[in-house]
């Protein structure tokens, strides 16, 4: 399928579901006021790839973020309640140590680059179009 329709009117505040895009899992998370807070208040200068947070959010709280580690492709953790997510609170990279936080975007371990954002939009204010 070259686009995907997700229905997020159920995932509350905190939570966050994953669905397939392309052969390749998308993690999408509506994130808390301090989730929010947390991405806006980083000195982007200071990023390893600097991006702000709002150039990778269309519409708050939701982070749409393709679930690939940038570093060897791994799927990091975080979407369960019971993942670790890293000292930056977004996600985990098991593999070799990477650090995402709540914007997506590396901030320790290997990976190059920030998760990346898939094209999208939405439809509604509870469906998205990824793809
Ligand atoms: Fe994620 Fe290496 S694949 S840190």
């Amino acid at each position: 399928l070259a686009s995907v329709d997700v229905d997020v009117s159920h995932i509350t505040e905190g939570q966050a579901v994953t669905v397939m895009w392309r052969g390749k899992p998308v993690f999408v998370r509506h994130r808390t006021p301090k989730e929010i807070e947390e991405a806006r208040t980083v000195d982007v200068a200071e990023l390893r790839d600097p991006q702000t947070d709002q150039a990778r959010v269309q519409r708050e709280p939701w982070l749409i973020v393709v679930g690939i580690c940038t570093h060897l492709g791994c799927v990091p953790l975080g979407q369960k309640p019971t993942d670790p997510r890293g000292e930056y609170g977004g996600w985990f990279c098991p593999c070799h140590g990477s650090a995402y936080d709540t914007s997506g975007r590396i901030r320790r371990g290997p990976a190059p680059t920030n998760l990346a954002v898939p094209e999208y939009e939405f439809r509604s204010d509870t469906q998205i179009r990824i793809g």
